[in-house]
């Protein structure tokens, strides 16, 4: 692609100067899902808690964050949380949720100054109040918004997710407002917390680890895999434009020929 002098300037290295060169803008996803993993890893290299990792990653989101709006990618969602999360040490998981409120606070700015959209899917209401405000805060002041939409998965299972859509539905077809012909993978679809939201086309997961643990398993059906051993700290513009040059690589067939 040719890039514009804004895009320059802030993919400013020069491995990112050529890799914008041999992208392709039509080629580039239109949804990116990340699993932000090694963040404890990359604390412990460096002999620091698991905390300090977690701080670090913030900085990669907000990287990943302005790169999609650069990019003028339209949706991003991050596993910030899953609902397999809370049986870390209490301390780590108070520790993250602290950083919630942190960072959302000091960040709203630069997120409606980018024109983000901020979207939660998720089991919210089982996180700690401030956390919850903090987060319903910054759903509210970035809804009129129309630039890049930031899923945020908090408190995310993605078979909790399709068990409470099959829920609903069961529940629908026994009030009779609903019969079970007209139960199609679209309307699972409009069920699920991601209702509305354009399947992921590419996820990328860091750290090394090749698993989806959980996260988009029913919108992931035709949607490429990257996983790199970067762990998540690190990873930075450069190592996306390196994804996204492996995804406009791959010939997408949906199963035809
Ligand atoms: C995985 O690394 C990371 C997490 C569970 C938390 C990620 C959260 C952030 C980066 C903050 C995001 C901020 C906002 C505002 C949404 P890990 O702890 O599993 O690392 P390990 O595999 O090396 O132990």
């Amino acid at each position: 692609m040719n890039p514009s002098t804004k895009q320059l300037k802030w993919f400013n290295s020069e491995h990112a100067h050529s890799a914008l060169a041999a992208l392709d803008e039509k080629s580039l996803p239109q949804h990116i899902a990340i699993i932000m993993d090694g963040n404890g890893r990359w604390a412990k290299r460096q002999g620091k808690p698991r905390l300090f990792g977690h701080k670090a990653g913030v900085a990669s989101v907000r990287e990943m964050i302005a790169s999609c709006v650069e990019l003028d990618i339209p949706y991003l969602t991050i596993y910030s949380f899953s609902s397999e999360n809370w049986s870390r040490p209490e301390d780590e998981v108070s520790g993250i949720m602290k950083l919630f409120v942190e960072v959302l606070t000091r960040e709203i700015v630069n997120l409606n100054a980018q024109n983000v959209r901020v979207k939660l899917i998720g089991d919210i209401d089982a996180l700690p109040e401030k956390t919850r405000l903090a987060f319903a805060e910054c759903v509210q002041s970035t809804a009129a918004n129309t630039g890049l939409t930031l899923v945020v998965a908090l408190n995310y299972g993605a078979r909790q997710d399709i068990v409470s859509a099959v829920k609903a539905i069961t529940s629908e077809v026994h009030e009779g407002d609903l019969s079970s012909d007209d139960v199609t993978s679209e309307l699972i679809s409009s069920r699920l917390s991601t209702s509305g939201i354009p399947d992921p086309d590419f996820m990328i997961r860091t750290s090394g680890e090749t698993r989806l643990s959980n996260f988009l398993l029913y919108e992931t059906a035709y949607t490429e895999l990257y996983f790199t051993d970067t762990l998540w700290p690190d990873f930075n513009r450069d190592a996306l434009l390196d994804a996204l040059l492996s995804f406009q690589d791959r010939n997408r067939r949906y199963g035809g020929l």
